[in-house]
């Protein structure tokens, strides 16, 4: 890889994805919304005014996208709904109609999208990239998010749509959440605690995008998933085990918690199940197949 663009790289995954990058010794360039700091060649763009620095594209041959507003960040009113779909697709055509205004370089565009593609609620099915989206908020933005990229092949860019689940990093995302109640004693399973968790450590996730912008084989949408789900129960049970701390407390009841986050509890009281056999059958090795390797390793580093 000569040159990669990454886009919302001040973020969790983009952050340490430059990181690795950086270790490998391969030039790395930031577009956001404003320039980062460090010693990353920095570009700016202004999503809802459709503006763009087109420097940033001039020399990427590979661009990892990842802006979006949090998805998790605040409650669900109606304008954060339209702020965590307007983000991902006026950058999505931003970064679009700059491709096609000019012929950049770029070759392949590795993309963000989630497993709430899937909906969630249906535990008892293991989602594969063949399966149909979902039906609520989150899988109408990631079903429209994904559509936008698939635009970008138009082009003649190959194009890669990584379907990512509940990412396990240190830095902060689920787990410093999860953690935080469990670390003061009051950790509790959420629901029936019997919903499916599809988690990724956060290093095994930026090498399946390292993975498909090389990867030439590779194109189209692969769940970015561990190949062991566990429960909510079995995920915090293992978390206050990392911590070596007593979980007591009964599980945090549904309505509780719709009171506390509003919309977004079904996310958390329903889960998804999601199959890691289609990114396993391009070689793909994870350093954390386990939940137990993983939490050990981001608990205790
Ligand atoms: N972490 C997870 O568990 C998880 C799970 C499923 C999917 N994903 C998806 O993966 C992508 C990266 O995740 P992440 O955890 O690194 O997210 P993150 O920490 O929230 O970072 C996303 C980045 O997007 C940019 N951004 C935020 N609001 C924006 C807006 N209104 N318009 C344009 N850009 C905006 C910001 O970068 P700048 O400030 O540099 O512009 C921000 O740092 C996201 O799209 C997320 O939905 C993450």
């Amino acid at each position: 890889m000569n040159q990669v663009l990454i886009t919302g790289a001040s973020g969790l995954i983009g952050s340490r994805l430059t990181e690795m990058l950086q270790q490998g010794g391969v030039p790395v360039a930031h577009l956001g919304r404003t320039k980062t700091s460090g010693h990353v060649p920095s570009f700016v763009w202004d999503v809802s005014r459709g503006k763009i620095d087109e420097d940033a594209l001039r020399r990427a041959d590979v661009i990892i996208h990842l802006a979006g507003a949090g998805v998790a960040d605040r409650r669900w009113s109606a304008a954060r709904k339209k702020e965590i779909l307007d983000s991902r697709l006026q950058s999505t055509q931003l970064l679009y109609h700059a491709l096609e205004r000019q012929k950049y370089q770029a070759k392949v565009l590795v993309a963000a999208s989630a497993i709430g593609y899937y909906g969630f609620g249906m535990s008892d099915h293991e989602f594969s990239e063949s399966d149909s989206p979902g039906k609520d908020f989150l899988a109408d933005v990631t079903r429209q998010w994904e559509a936008a990229v698939d635009e970008i092949e138009k082009l003649g860019i190959r194009v890669v749509k990584i379907r990512i689940g509940i990412v396990l990093s240190n830095r902060g995302g689920a787990l410093a959440e999860m953690a935080k109640p469990v670390k003061f004693c009051v950790g509790a399973p959420l629901g029936t605690g019997r919903q499916q968790v599809s988690w990724i450590h956060i290093d095994d996730l930026c090498g399946m995008f390292l993975m498909a912008a090389r990867d030439e084989q590779m194109r189209g949408a692969y769940n970015g998933v561990a190949p062991n789900p566990v429960s909510n129960r079995m995920l915090t049970r293992a978390i206050a085990l990392a911590l070596k701390k007593p979980l007591w407390l009964p599980p945090v009841p549904p309505f509780v918690l719709k009171l506390l986050v509003g919309e977004m509890a079904e996310m958390l009281i329903n889960g998804s199940n999601v199959s890691a056999a289609k990114i396993l059958s391009t070689g793909f090795e994870f350093k954390f197949p386990a939940i137990e390797e993983a939490l050990k390793d981001l608990l205790h580093r």
